[in-house]
C-alpha cells in the first residue's frame, strides 16, 4: 500500500496563494490557520516525526527564526543548491528523489508526508498516482496574488463532507473569513 501523500494550502478565491515570496494577506497574520497548519503537519505519534516537503522559494518565504519548522523533517527541493540551505535537514533534487529519501534513509522515524508548497510542488503531487489528500484552507477575501494553485479537478479529487479534526466552521480572524476543507484523490 503506498504511502498517502499530503498537501496543506491556503488559498484565495482566484486560487492564489503567494504575493512577492509572501502569503497574499501579509503582513496579516492569521494565528489560528497557522495553528491548523502546525497540528496537521506535526506527528503525534511517539517517537516519529512528520516530514515536510517545499520548494526553495517557499522555504526562503518561512521566517528566519521559524526555519527548520520544529518537530518536522525538512526537506527542500532545488535543482540548482548543492547543499540543504542552512538550517534544513535534507535537499532534493526532485520530488521523486525526496520521496525515495523518505523511503530510505527517513524510513524508521518518518510519519506522514506533507507538502507545503509552491505551486510546482502542488501540481506534481495532484498529478501523481499515489493516494492524495489535500488540506486546503479557502480564504473568502481576495488579495493581489503572483503564485497560484492548480485547478483542483473533480475528476481526480472529491470534497469530503467532514473530516476528523478539521472543523466545518466559518473562521474568521482580522476581518478575513476562511473555512477548512479536505480533498481525497479518486482512486482510479
Ligand atoms: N498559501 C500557502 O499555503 C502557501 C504555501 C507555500 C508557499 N506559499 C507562497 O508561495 C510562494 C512560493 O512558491 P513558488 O511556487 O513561487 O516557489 P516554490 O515551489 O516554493 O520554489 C520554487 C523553487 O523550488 C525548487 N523546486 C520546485 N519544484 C521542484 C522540483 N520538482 N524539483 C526540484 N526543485 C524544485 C526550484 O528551486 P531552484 O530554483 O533552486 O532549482 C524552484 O525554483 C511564496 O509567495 C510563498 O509565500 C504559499
Amino acid at each position: 500500500m503506498p504511502r498517502v501523500l499530503n498537501a496543506v494550502v491556503a488559498a484565495c478565491p482566484d486560487l492564489g496563494i503567494g504575493h512577492r515570496g509572501q502569503l497574499p494577506w501579509h503582513p496579516l497574520r492569521l494565528s489560528k490557520e497557522f495553528a491548523h497548519f502546525r497540528r496537521l503537519t506535526s506527528s503525534s505519534e511517539e517517537g516519529k516525526q512528520n516530514v515536510v516537503i517545499m520548494g526553495r522559494k517557499t522555504w526562503f518565504s518561512i521566517p528566519e527564526k521559524n526555519r527548520p519548522l520544529r518537530d518536522r523533517i525538512n526537506i527542500v527541493l532545488s535543482r540548482e543548491l548543492k547543499a540543504p540551505p542552512a538550517g534544513a535537514h535534507h535537499l532534493a533534487a526532485d520530488f521523486s528523489s525526496a520521496l525515495a529519501l523518505v523511503e530510505t534513509q527517513l524510513s524508521e522515524r518518518a510519519d506522514q508526508v506533507w507538502v507545503i508548497g509552491g505551486s510546482s510542488l502542488y501540481q506534481e503531487m495532484m498529478e501523481s498516482r499515489a493516494p492524495t489528500r489535500l488540506f486546503v484552507t479557502q480564504i473568502l477575501k481576495q488579495f493581489e496574488c503572483d503564485t497560484f494553485l492548480p485547478d483542483i479537478s473533480p475528476d481526480k479529487f472529491v470534497l469530503l463532507p467532514e473530516f476528523p479534526g478539521v472543523t466545518r466552521e466559518l473562521q474568521e480572524e482580522n476581518g478575513i473569513q476562511y473555512r477548512f476543507e479536505v480533498y481525497e484523490s479518486v482512486q482510479q
